[in-house]
Protein backbone atom coordinates (compact mmCIF):
# COMPACT_ATOMS: atom_id res chain seq x y z
CA UNK A 1 0.00 0.00 0.00
CA UNK A 2 0.93 3.36 -1.08
CA UNK A 3 1.13 4.55 2.82
CA UNK A 4 4.36 2.24 3.71
CA UNK A 5 6.04 5.40 4.02
CA UNK A 6 4.04 7.07 6.33
CA UNK A 7 5.27 7.82 9.97
CA UNK A 8 3.11 4.86 11.58
CA UNK A 9 4.44 2.56 9.29
CA UNK A 10 8.04 3.51 10.28
CA UNK A 11 7.37 3.64 14.07
CA UNK A 12 5.74 -0.03 14.17
CA UNK A 13 8.55 -1.64 12.10
CA UNK A 14 11.06 -0.91 14.75
CA UNK A 15 11.82 -2.56 17.68
CA UNK A 16 10.85 0.00 20.51
CA UNK A 17 12.98 -1.70 23.74
CA UNK A 18 11.89 -0.56 27.30
CA UNK A 19 15.31 0.73 28.22
CA UNK A 20 17.57 2.37 25.21
CA UNK A 21 21.30 1.81 25.15
CA UNK A 22 21.97 5.02 25.39
CA UNK A 23 21.02 6.08 29.48
CA UNK A 24 19.59 9.57 27.95
CA UNK A 25 17.14 8.38 25.27
CA UNK A 26 15.98 6.28 28.42
CA UNK A 27 15.78 9.51 29.87
CA UNK A 28 14.82 11.83 27.50
CA UNK A 29 11.82 9.01 26.78
CA UNK A 30 10.63 9.27 30.57
CA UNK A 31 10.31 12.96 30.52
CA UNK A 32 8.41 13.57 27.39
CA UNK A 33 6.10 10.66 29.07
CA UNK A 34 5.74 12.72 32.13
CA UNK A 35 4.96 15.65 29.98
CA UNK A 36 2.19 13.23 28.18
CA UNK A 37 0.82 12.21 31.65
CA UNK A 38 0.18 16.31 32.63
CA UNK A 39 -1.23 17.28 29.13
CA UNK A 40 -3.91 14.43 30.37
CA UNK A 41 -3.91 15.74 33.88
CA UNK A 42 -4.33 19.11 32.47
CA UNK A 43 -6.89 18.71 30.01
CA UNK A 44 -8.13 14.98 29.82
CA UNK A 45 -7.68 12.05 28.24
CA UNK A 46 -8.85 11.83 24.59
CA UNK A 47 -13.22 12.83 23.80
CA UNK A 48 -13.08 12.26 27.81
CA UNK A 49 -14.05 16.33 27.76
CA UNK A 50 -18.01 16.33 27.32
CA UNK A 51 -17.53 20.58 26.80
CA UNK A 52 -14.76 19.24 23.83
CA UNK A 53 -14.82 16.31 22.44
CA UNK A 54 -11.43 15.77 20.65
CA UNK A 55 -7.69 14.28 20.66
CA UNK A 56 -5.44 15.50 23.40
CA UNK A 57 -2.76 16.07 20.51
CA UNK A 58 0.04 17.11 22.92
CA UNK A 59 -0.13 14.32 25.04
CA UNK A 60 -0.35 12.10 21.64
CA UNK A 61 2.51 14.03 20.31
CA UNK A 62 4.61 13.39 23.57
CA UNK A 63 3.80 9.45 23.80
CA UNK A 64 5.10 9.17 19.83
CA UNK A 65 7.97 10.95 20.56
CA UNK A 66 8.65 9.22 23.67
CA UNK A 67 8.65 5.85 21.51
CA UNK A 68 10.87 7.35 18.93
CA UNK A 69 13.57 8.64 21.19
CA UNK A 70 13.35 5.10 22.46
CA UNK A 71 13.40 3.21 19.00
CA UNK A 72 15.57 5.39 16.91
CA UNK A 73 19.61 4.67 16.24
CA UNK A 74 20.30 8.39 17.36
CA UNK A 75 22.26 8.38 20.72
CA UNK A 76 21.48 11.83 22.77
CA UNK A 77 24.70 11.53 24.76
CA UNK A 78 26.97 11.70 21.05
CA UNK A 79 25.37 15.49 20.00
CA UNK A 80 25.91 17.38 23.36
CA UNK A 81 28.29 19.52 21.53
CA UNK A 82 26.45 19.85 18.10
CA UNK A 83 23.17 20.46 18.78
CA UNK A 84 22.44 21.98 14.88
CA UNK A 85 23.60 18.26 13.82
CA UNK A 86 21.02 16.70 16.61
CA UNK A 87 18.63 18.91 14.93
CA UNK A 88 18.77 17.63 11.78
CA UNK A 89 19.20 13.80 12.39
CA UNK A 90 15.59 14.11 14.87
CA UNK A 91 13.69 16.17 11.94
CA UNK A 92 14.20 12.65 9.88
CA UNK A 93 12.35 10.46 12.82
CA UNK A 94 9.13 9.59 12.58
CA UNK A 95 6.77 12.04 14.66
CA UNK A 96 9.41 14.57 15.77
CA UNK A 97 8.16 17.99 14.48
CA UNK A 98 9.85 21.48 15.05
CA UNK A 99 8.53 21.70 18.81
CA UNK A 100 9.00 18.20 20.15
CA UNK A 101 12.75 18.38 18.26
CA UNK A 102 13.38 21.62 19.70
CA UNK A 103 12.26 20.50 23.30
CA UNK A 104 14.57 17.08 22.89
CA UNK A 105 17.62 19.37 21.86
CA UNK A 106 16.69 20.89 25.09
CA UNK A 107 17.01 18.18 27.16
CA UNK A 108 20.26 17.20 25.61
CA UNK A 109 21.56 20.63 26.48
CA UNK A 110 20.05 21.41 30.32
CA UNK A 111 18.94 17.67 31.72
CA UNK A 112 15.47 18.55 31.03
CA UNK A 113 12.51 21.02 29.47
CA UNK A 114 10.60 24.02 29.83
CA UNK A 115 6.94 22.48 29.25
CA UNK A 116 8.26 19.13 32.07
CA UNK A 117 9.77 21.85 34.27
CA UNK A 118 6.17 24.07 34.34
CA UNK A 119 4.28 21.54 34.65
CA UNK A 120 6.31 20.54 37.67
CA UNK A 121 5.79 23.92 39.23
CA UNK A 122 1.84 24.13 38.74
CA UNK A 123 1.87 26.82 35.71
CA UNK A 124 1.37 26.28 32.30
CA UNK A 125 3.67 25.34 29.42
CA UNK A 126 4.75 27.35 26.91
CA UNK A 127 2.93 26.45 23.52
CA UNK A 128 4.89 25.96 19.96
CA UNK A 129 3.57 29.28 18.95
CA UNK A 130 5.97 30.41 21.86
CA UNK A 131 3.03 31.71 23.82
CA UNK A 132 2.12 30.56 27.93
CA UNK A 133 -0.58 27.83 27.32
CA UNK A 134 -3.19 29.87 30.19
CA UNK A 135 -6.14 27.92 28.53
CA UNK A 136 -6.84 24.53 26.51
CA UNK A 137 -9.02 24.93 23.87
CA UNK A 138 -12.36 23.96 25.82
CA UNK A 139 -11.18 27.04 27.94
CA UNK A 140 -9.82 25.47 30.46
CA UNK A 141 -6.89 26.33 32.58
CA UNK A 142 -3.50 24.73 32.55
CA UNK A 143 -2.46 25.83 35.47
CA UNK A 144 -1.79 23.20 38.21
CA UNK A 145 -1.26 20.55 35.85
CA UNK A 146 1.15 18.61 39.39
CA UNK A 147 -1.79 18.71 41.75
CA UNK A 148 -4.55 17.97 39.57
CA UNK A 149 -2.14 15.19 38.35
CA UNK A 150 -1.99 14.25 41.88
CA UNK A 151 -5.23 14.21 42.90
CA UNK A 152 -6.63 12.25 39.82
CA UNK A 153 -4.88 9.66 40.49
CA UNK A 154 -6.63 9.01 44.06
CA UNK A 155 -8.92 5.91 43.22
CA UNK A 156 -12.80 6.84 42.61
CA UNK A 157 -11.41 10.84 41.61
CA UNK A 158 -10.87 11.15 37.47
CA UNK A 159 -9.58 14.25 36.15
CA UNK A 160 -12.38 15.94 36.04
CA UNK A 161 -13.42 16.15 39.48
CA UNK A 162 -9.73 16.87 40.22
CA UNK A 163 -9.92 19.98 37.87
CA UNK A 164 -13.15 21.17 39.34
CA UNK A 165 -11.62 20.91 43.20
CA UNK A 166 -8.32 22.79 41.69
CA UNK A 167 -10.60 25.38 40.05
CA UNK A 168 -13.09 26.08 43.16
CA UNK A 169 -15.74 24.73 40.48
CA UNK A 170 -16.77 21.48 43.14
CA UNK A 171 -20.19 21.97 43.82
CA UNK A 172 -20.08 21.16 47.39
CA UNK A 173 -16.63 21.21 48.50
CA UNK A 174 -13.69 24.43 48.71
CA UNK A 175 -10.89 24.89 46.39
CA UNK A 176 -8.72 22.15 46.92
CA UNK A 177 -4.94 22.91 45.89
CA UNK A 178 -3.12 19.66 47.04
CA UNK A 179 -3.46 16.35 47.57
CA UNK A 180 -2.60 17.15 51.57
CA UNK A 181 -5.43 19.67 51.40
CA UNK A 182 -8.10 17.04 50.50
CA UNK A 183 -6.64 14.16 52.42
CA UNK A 184 -7.29 17.42 55.26
CA UNK A 185 -11.11 17.45 54.28
CA UNK A 186 -11.45 13.29 54.26
CA UNK A 187 -14.39 13.39 56.29
CA UNK A 188 -16.56 15.92 54.44
CA UNK A 189 -16.04 14.21 50.25
CA UNK A 190 -18.25 12.21 49.04
CA UNK A 191 -18.09 8.66 50.85
CA UNK A 192 -17.05 7.04 47.26
CA UNK A 193 -13.62 8.46 47.56
CA UNK A 194 -12.71 7.89 51.18
CA UNK A 195 -11.32 4.12 50.28
CA UNK A 196 -9.40 5.67 48.27
CA UNK A 197 -7.87 8.54 50.08
CA UNK A 198 -7.18 6.37 53.11
CA UNK A 199 -5.20 3.76 51.06
CA UNK A 200 -3.77 6.39 48.47
CA UNK A 201 0.10 5.28 48.99
CA UNK A 202 -0.42 1.89 49.45
CA UNK A 203 -2.30 1.31 45.68
CA UNK A 204 0.52 3.74 44.69
CA UNK A 205 3.04 0.40 45.51
CA UNK A 206 4.00 -1.90 42.84
CA UNK A 207 2.50 -5.24 43.43
CA UNK A 208 5.38 -7.41 44.43
CA UNK A 209 5.81 -10.57 42.06
CA UNK A 210 5.02 -13.18 45.06
CA UNK A 211 1.44 -11.26 45.27
CA UNK A 212 0.78 -11.24 42.11
CA UNK A 213 1.42 -14.97 41.44
CA UNK A 214 -0.84 -15.58 44.51
CA UNK A 215 -3.32 -13.50 42.46
CA UNK A 216 -2.96 -15.10 39.51
CA UNK A 217 -3.26 -18.99 41.20
CA UNK A 218 -6.59 -17.83 43.18
CA UNK A 219 -7.80 -16.62 40.00
CA UNK A 220 -7.00 -19.80 38.06
CA UNK A 221 -8.01 -22.41 41.36
CA UNK A 222 -11.75 -20.47 41.37
CA UNK A 223 -12.23 -20.46 37.62
CA UNK A 224 -10.76 -24.48 37.48
CA UNK A 225 -13.36 -25.29 40.11
CA UNK A 226 -16.44 -23.71 38.95
CA UNK A 227 -15.71 -24.31 35.29
CA UNK A 228 -14.83 -27.89 35.29
CA UNK A 229 -11.04 -28.65 33.10
CA UNK A 230 -12.79 -30.77 30.77
CA UNK A 231 -12.10 -29.49 27.36
CA UNK A 232 -8.55 -28.08 28.35
CA UNK A 233 -7.96 -26.32 31.37
CA UNK A 234 -8.99 -22.19 31.26
CA UNK A 235 -5.79 -19.85 31.46
CA UNK A 236 -5.18 -16.25 33.16
CA UNK A 237 -2.91 -14.78 31.02
CA UNK A 238 -0.84 -11.22 32.51
CA UNK A 239 -1.64 -8.72 30.20
CA UNK A 240 -1.08 -4.89 30.77
CA UNK A 241 2.41 -3.88 32.08
CA UNK A 242 3.19 -7.38 33.29
CA UNK A 243 3.58 -8.71 29.79
CA UNK A 244 5.60 -5.85 28.15
CA UNK A 245 8.11 -5.90 31.03
CA UNK A 246 7.76 -9.00 32.72
CA UNK A 247 6.52 -7.46 36.26
CA UNK A 248 3.47 -5.80 37.59
CA UNK A 249 3.20 -1.92 37.57
CA UNK A 250 1.16 -0.71 40.16
CA UNK A 251 -1.83 -3.38 39.18
CA UNK A 252 -2.45 -6.47 38.13
CA UNK A 253 -4.06 -7.20 34.82
CA UNK A 254 -5.02 -10.69 34.04
CA UNK A 255 -6.90 -12.05 30.73
CA UNK A 256 -8.92 -15.33 31.47
CA UNK A 257 -9.33 -17.35 28.71
CA UNK A 258 -10.01 -21.07 27.34
CA UNK A 259 -9.04 -22.35 24.25
CA UNK A 260 -12.27 -23.63 23.16
CA UNK A 261 -15.37 -22.33 25.21
CA UNK A 262 -17.38 -18.81 25.72
CA UNK A 263 -16.32 -16.95 28.89
CA UNK A 264 -20.43 -16.00 28.89
CA UNK A 265 -23.14 -17.45 28.16
CA UNK A 266 -26.67 -16.03 29.00
CA UNK A 267 -28.35 -13.14 30.72
CA UNK A 268 -27.93 -13.24 34.34
CA UNK A 269 -24.82 -11.78 36.48
CA UNK A 270 -23.72 -15.75 37.26
CA UNK A 271 -24.22 -16.64 33.61
CA UNK A 272 -20.29 -15.76 32.82
CA UNK A 273 -17.40 -16.61 34.26
CA UNK A 274 -16.29 -13.21 35.15
CA UNK A 275 -19.49 -13.00 37.40
CA UNK A 276 -18.77 -16.38 39.55
CA UNK A 277 -15.21 -15.49 40.00
CA UNK A 278 -15.82 -11.80 40.90
CA UNK A 279 -18.78 -14.03 43.70
CA UNK A 280 -16.34 -16.20 44.89
CA UNK A 281 -13.70 -13.63 45.53
CA UNK A 282 -15.82 -10.96 47.55
CA UNK A 283 -17.05 -13.84 49.38
CA UNK A 284 -13.67 -14.99 50.27
CA UNK A 285 -12.24 -11.15 51.24
CA UNK A 286 -9.98 -10.98 48.34
CA UNK A 287 -12.10 -8.65 46.25
CA UNK A 288 -13.18 -5.19 48.03
CA UNK A 289 -17.06 -4.82 47.28
CA UNK A 290 -18.59 -2.33 46.00
CA UNK A 291 -19.89 -0.91 49.32
CA UNK A 292 -16.31 -0.76 50.54
CA UNK A 293 -14.32 0.03 48.25
CA UNK A 294 -14.28 1.03 44.22
CA UNK A 295 -15.13 -1.15 41.69
CA UNK A 296 -15.85 -1.02 38.28
CA UNK A 297 -17.57 -3.69 36.65
CA UNK A 298 -18.67 -4.59 32.77
CA UNK A 299 -20.48 -7.46 32.18
CA UNK A 300 -21.48 -7.32 28.43
CA UNK A 301 -22.73 -11.09 28.00
CA UNK A 302 -21.80 -10.44 24.19
CA UNK A 303 -21.78 -14.31 23.66
CA UNK A 304 -25.46 -14.29 23.16
CA UNK A 305 -25.85 -11.87 21.11
CA UNK A 306 -25.46 -13.62 17.41
CA UNK A 307 -27.25 -12.11 14.25
CA UNK A 308 -27.82 -13.18 10.70
CA UNK A 309 -25.49 -11.89 8.32
CA UNK A 310 -26.34 -10.97 4.42
CA UNK A 311 -24.66 -14.22 3.57
CA UNK A 312 -26.75 -16.21 5.58
CA UNK A 313 -24.40 -16.99 8.24
CA UNK A 314 -24.31 -15.63 12.23
CA UNK A 315 -21.74 -12.74 13.61
CA UNK A 316 -21.61 -11.49 16.58
CA UNK A 317 -24.09 -8.14 17.34
CA UNK A 318 -20.62 -6.59 19.31
CA UNK A 319 -18.45 -7.09 16.83
CA UNK A 320 -20.42 -4.78 14.24
CA UNK A 321 -19.91 -1.86 15.70
CA UNK A 322 -21.66 1.09 13.81
CA UNK A 323 -18.90 3.06 14.73
CA UNK A 324 -16.26 1.41 12.19
CA UNK A 325 -18.54 3.15 9.25
CA UNK A 326 -17.07 5.97 10.22
CA UNK A 327 -14.63 7.74 7.25
CA UNK A 328 -13.32 10.04 9.48
CA UNK A 329 -9.94 9.41 10.83
CA UNK A 330 -9.94 8.91 14.68
CA UNK A 331 -6.12 8.51 14.87
CA UNK A 332 -6.72 5.29 15.93
CA UNK A 333 -8.26 6.50 19.00
CA UNK A 334 -11.17 3.85 19.98
CA UNK A 335 -8.80 2.25 22.49
CA UNK A 336 -11.40 0.70 24.93
CA UNK A 337 -14.44 2.22 24.17
CA UNK A 338 -14.90 -0.48 21.32
CA UNK A 339 -14.50 -3.08 24.30
CA UNK A 340 -17.45 -5.44 24.87
CA UNK A 341 -15.20 -7.76 26.71
CA UNK A 342 -16.45 -9.05 30.05
CA UNK A 343 -14.02 -7.13 32.97
CA UNK A 344 -14.04 -5.97 36.12
CA UNK A 345 -11.42 -3.09 37.52
CA UNK A 346 -11.31 -3.38 41.42
CA UNK A 347 -9.20 -3.63 44.61
CA UNK A 348 -7.57 -6.85 45.91
CA UNK A 349 -6.75 -7.32 49.55
CA UNK A 350 -4.50 -9.57 49.89
CA UNK A 351 -4.65 -12.58 52.34
CA UNK A 352 -1.41 -12.94 53.82
CA UNK A 353 -0.13 -8.95 54.36
CA UNK A 354 -3.42 -7.18 54.63
CA UNK A 355 -2.40 -5.20 51.65
CA UNK A 356 -4.22 -3.44 48.76
CA UNK A 357 -3.45 -3.67 45.17
CA UNK A 358 -5.53 -2.74 42.08
CA UNK A 359 -6.46 -6.06 40.09
CA UNK A 360 -8.29 -5.55 36.36
CA UNK A 361 -9.83 -8.87 36.21
CA UNK A 362 -10.87 -9.43 31.97
CA UNK A 363 -12.55 -12.70 30.43
CA UNK A 364 -11.86 -13.18 26.83
CA UNK A 365 -15.98 -13.81 25.53
CA UNK A 366 -14.94 -16.07 22.55
CA UNK A 367 -12.28 -18.09 21.95
CA UNK A 368 -11.60 -16.75 18.34
CA UNK A 369 -10.99 -13.62 19.53
CA UNK A 370 -8.24 -14.51 22.17
CA UNK A 371 -5.45 -12.91 19.92
CA UNK A 372 -7.35 -9.53 19.68
CA UNK A 373 -8.22 -9.47 23.05
CA UNK A 374 -4.72 -10.29 23.76
CA UNK A 375 -3.50 -7.35 22.02
CA UNK A 376 -5.65 -4.68 23.30
CA UNK A 377 -5.25 -5.70 26.48
CA UNK A 378 -1.40 -5.79 26.28
CA UNK A 379 -1.13 -2.49 25.03
CA UNK A 380 0.89 -0.06 25.05
CA UNK A 381 -1.57 2.17 24.60
CA UNK A 382 0.20 4.30 21.87
CA UNK A 383 0.96 0.74 20.60
CA UNK A 384 -2.77 -0.34 19.79
CA UNK A 385 -3.30 2.89 18.80
CA UNK A 386 -0.72 2.49 16.26
CA UNK A 387 -2.02 -0.48 15.15
CA UNK A 388 -4.94 1.16 14.66
CA UNK A 389 -4.07 3.67 12.64
CA UNK A 390 -2.62 1.31 10.55
CA UNK A 391 -5.50 -0.48 9.21
CA UNK A 392 -7.23 2.60 8.94
CA UNK A 393 -4.76 3.45 6.40
CA UNK A 394 -5.52 -0.20 4.59
CA UNK A 395 -8.81 0.90 4.85
CA UNK A 396 -9.84 -1.74 7.84
CA UNK A 397 -10.58 -1.61 11.14
CA UNK A 398 -8.80 -2.93 14.08
CA UNK A 399 -10.90 -3.63 17.92
CA UNK A 400 -10.50 -5.60 20.16
CA UNK A 401 -12.46 -8.00 18.68
CA UNK A 402 -11.42 -8.72 15.27
CA UNK A 403 -10.24 -6.96 12.04
CA UNK A 404 -12.98 -5.86 9.54
CA UNK A 405 -12.88 -4.22 6.06
CA UNK A 406 -14.14 -0.63 5.44
CA UNK A 407 -15.44 -1.01 2.22
CA UNK A 408 -16.03 -3.87 0.24
CA UNK A 409 -12.71 -5.05 -0.67
CA UNK A 410 -9.80 -7.74 -2.21
CA UNK A 411 -8.00 -9.11 0.69
CA UNK A 412 -4.85 -10.80 -0.12
CA UNK A 413 -3.30 -13.62 2.05
CA UNK A 414 0.32 -13.53 1.00
CA UNK A 415 1.74 -16.86 0.52
CA UNK A 416 4.24 -18.96 3.00
CA UNK A 417 5.43 -21.70 4.24
CA UNK A 418 2.86 -24.03 4.87
CA UNK A 419 -0.19 -21.42 3.95
CA UNK A 420 -1.10 -20.89 0.18
CA UNK A 421 -1.95 -17.52 -1.31
CA UNK A 422 -5.71 -16.47 -0.87
CA UNK A 423 -7.67 -13.87 -1.96
CA UNK A 424 -10.86 -13.01 0.02
CA UNK A 425 -13.71 -11.08 -0.95
CA UNK A 426 -14.97 -9.21 2.29
CA UNK A 427 -17.98 -6.47 1.83
CA UNK A 428 -17.69 -3.38 4.58
CA UNK A 429 -17.92 -4.20 7.95
CA UNK A 430 -17.61 -7.97 6.77
CA UNK A 431 -14.82 -9.59 9.55
CA UNK A 432 -11.37 -11.21 8.13
CA UNK A 433 -12.13 -14.37 8.98
CA UNK A 434 -10.08 -15.68 12.46
CA UNK A 435 -8.71 -18.97 11.08
CA UNK A 436 -6.84 -16.82 8.76
CA UNK A 437 -5.38 -14.48 11.67
P1 LIG B 1 -3.26 -0.35 32.72
O1 LIG B 1 -3.93 0.94 33.00
O2 LIG B 1 -3.11 -1.32 33.82
O3 LIG B 1 -1.85 0.01 32.06
O4 LIG B 1 -4.08 -0.99 31.53
P2 LIG B 1 -0.49 -0.82 31.99
O5 LIG B 1 -0.06 -0.73 30.58
O6 LIG B 1 -0.66 -2.18 32.58
O7 LIG B 1 0.52 0.04 32.87
P3 LIG B 1 0.92 -0.19 34.43
O8 LIG B 1 2.06 -1.11 34.41
O9 LIG B 1 -0.27 -0.79 35.12
O10 LIG B 1 1.25 1.18 34.93
C1 LIG B 1 -3.82 -2.31 31.05
C2 LIG B 1 -3.92 -2.37 29.56
O11 LIG B 1 -5.25 -2.06 29.13
C3 LIG B 1 -5.22 -1.34 27.91
C4 LIG B 1 -3.77 -1.20 27.51
O12 LIG B 1 -3.44 -2.26 26.65
C5 LIG B 1 -3.05 -1.34 28.82
O13 LIG B 1 -1.73 -1.80 28.65
N1 LIG B 1 -5.83 0.00 28.09
C6 LIG B 1 -6.05 0.49 29.33
C7 LIG B 1 -6.17 0.74 27.00
O14 LIG B 1 -5.96 0.29 25.85
N2 LIG B 1 -6.73 1.96 27.16
C8 LIG B 1 -6.97 2.49 28.40
O15 LIG B 1 -7.50 3.62 28.50
C9 LIG B 1 -6.61 1.73 29.50
MG1 LIG C 1 -1.41 -2.49 34.48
Amino acid sequence: RATSGSATFAALSRACPLEHADARNTECARQLREAEKYEIAAQGDDYADSDLKTTNTEALAYAKAAATVLSMDVRLSEWTENLAGLKRALRREPFLGDFRTAQICEFVSTGSFEALRSFERNEPPIGSDGQRRIVNSARRSMHGAAAKREMGSVLGIGWRTAYQLYEGEHPTLPKVRSLAELKALRDSVPPSWRFGLDHHDELRNPVPAEEANAIRAAVLEIVDAQQGVEGGAWQASWVGGARRRMWPGHDVDLLVWHPTKAGSWGAATDECVLGQLLGELERRGLLRTRAEAWQMRSLNHRHRVAIESADGGTVRGHRRDHTLRMGVTTHGFENLSHDKTDRCFGVWRSPTTGEHHRVDLVVCGLAEELPFSMLAWTGSRLLNRLLRQRAIDLDLALTPHALHARQDMTVVIDARPGVERREIQLRALQEIPFELM
